[in-house]
């Protein structure tokens, strides 16, 4: 689903945020991306959406060649991705309804099956009941799980989260992770990209570890 080879990103000369990165995500894993603060954990997601491009490599996702793609090729490649980040980036003036909706707005879906499918997704979070509320509203882990509400509403090929408890208890971390592990269950590839060592002691994944732009270990449980 995902393969990378020796893909390098540089946002500066003479300073690699990622350096010869080669690895593959199969169709249906979960993996786990960690390392210290800096490593080009972001920056490896930020890439596979599309959002920043390596200097040097291939990047390869549901076979189809990134960085060869023209940029509408890659937007369209982008609504079947979702991404979740530690600080939501939630639309704080848009209820929840219209939130979760705005994916498949761009998508072109008619009204009904907006309705239908945004209702359905929210149900699965258990949000359902907060639909006509506004984010500031709802709690930290309530507004995480209108985030993922949104990135879930398309049914991605792909799901990436940067962080995304980083802000949030443990408690609610433990349900939010549940949520992950549904969404996987459902049949995205998920890279979960954190730096909480209890996180990756409670959910035996594979574990890509990057150190200073480096892959320094691939591990599976
Ligand atoms: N937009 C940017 N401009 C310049 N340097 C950046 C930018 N984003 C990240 N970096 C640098 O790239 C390296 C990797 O950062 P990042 O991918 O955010 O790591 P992590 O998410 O693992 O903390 C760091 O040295 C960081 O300072
Ligand atoms: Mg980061």
């Amino acid at each position: 689903m995902i393969q990378l080879h020796g893909v390098s990103k540089a946002y500066q000369k003479d300073s690699a945020a990622l350096n010869d990165i080669s690895l593959k995500i199969e169709k249906g894993e979960f993996v786990f991306l960690t390392g210290p603060s800096g490593a080009g954990k972001s920056t490896l997601l930020k890439l596979l959406f599309g959002a920043e491009k390596p200097n040097r490599g291939q990047i390869i996702i549901n076979g189809q060649n990134l960085t060869r793609l023209a940029v509408s090729r890659i937007s369209l490649l982008r609504r079947r991705m979702g991404i979740v980040f530690q600080d939501f980036k939630l639309l704080n003036r848009r209820t929840i309804f219209e939130n979760v909706a705005f994916p498949l707005e761009i998508q072109g879906r008619r009204r009904f099956e907006i309705s239908k499918k945004v209702y359905q997704t929210l149900q699965q979070v258990g949000l359902e009941h907060k639909i006509h509320r506004h984010p500031l509203e709802l709690s930290g882990g309530e507004q995480q799980r209108v985030a993922i509400a949104r990135a879930l509403v398309v049914d991605p090929l792909v799901l990436l989260a940067d962080e995304p408890t980083g802000n949030l208890d443990p408690e609610v971390t433990l349900e939010i992770m549940e949520l992950f592990k549904l969404a996987n269950a459902r049949g995205s590839t998920v890279l979960l990209a954190t730096h909480d060592r209890e996180m990756l002691r409670r959910f035996p994944r594979r574990v890509l570890t990057l150190d200073g732009g480096r892959l320094v270990g691939d591990q599976t449980p």
